[in-house]
């Protein structure tokens, strides 16, 4: 059975949909940076292995991304998942867990790495709007893309309202990317291309319907 370690640092719905899927049985430990992370009480409710590895007590990005790394490799993951999980990871710990970490970003990359993304849209007025989930390379938001999804910017939205179109969407699009890792039909080359049965994953990209 693979292993999943889950990094979060507030609500965790994604984490939660993640748990949810109906995904091929795994093992599962949830990391947050926050102790006072929502989704942390969550897994702790539900029985999982939780710990927290607090941002403040290691002011150090260094220090941080090796305890961050310590307490993850503890767990001798197959997959880390990104969920939510609102640290920029310095390039040693990337490259440490090169090709099995993942990331989801609210906007259709590479339009509107960083925070924000939704109210960016908004005043730019684009049309469309989305997710992506990617494997995380040592630019921030930026990254082999496994899947995204597309939604329309509606005439009265607000950031919210485009916030949530867009999660449904998360909830979508990162158990199918989890799953295709936990079944062995996910990979990152060396040369940083992603593929989806061996080939490359140019069709797997979902757009939601307009309406
Ligand atoms: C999601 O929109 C995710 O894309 C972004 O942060 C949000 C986390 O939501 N990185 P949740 O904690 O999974 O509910």
């Amino acid at each position: 059975m693979k292993s999943i370690v889950i990094l979060i640092s507030g609500r965790g719905s994604n984490m939660r949909t993640l748990l949810d899927a109906d995904l091929p049985a795994f093992r599962v430990a949830v990391i947050g940076n926050r102790p006072s992370a929502e989704g942390l009480a969550y897994a702790r409710e539900r029985g999982l292995p939780t710990a927290v590895i607090d941002h403040r007590t290691h002011p150090v990005r260094e220090d941080f991304d090796a305890a961050l790394a310590d307490e993850i490799e503890s767990h001798q993951p197959d997959l880390v998942v990104l969920a939510g999980f609102m640290r920029i990871l310095g390039e040693a710990f990337v490259r440490r867990f090169a090709g099995r970490l993942l990331n989801i970003h609210p906007s259709l990359l590479p339009a509107y790495p960083g925070m924000h993304t939704h109210a960016r849209a908004l005043a730019d007025g684009v049309k469309i709007h989305g997710c992506t989930v990617h494997f995380v390379t040592p630019s921030l938001d930026c990254g082999p893309i496994v899947i995204q999804a597309a939604v329309p910017v509606l005439g009265g939205d607000t950031e919210d309202s485009l916030a949530a179109r867009v999660l449904t969407q998360e909830h979508l699009i990162y158990p199918q990317a989890v799953r295709w890792f936990l079944e062995d039909r996910l990979t990152l080359t060396a040369d940083g291309r992603v593929l989806l049965d061996g080939e490359s994953t140019s069709t797997a990209v979902l757009v939601a319907p307009l309406a």
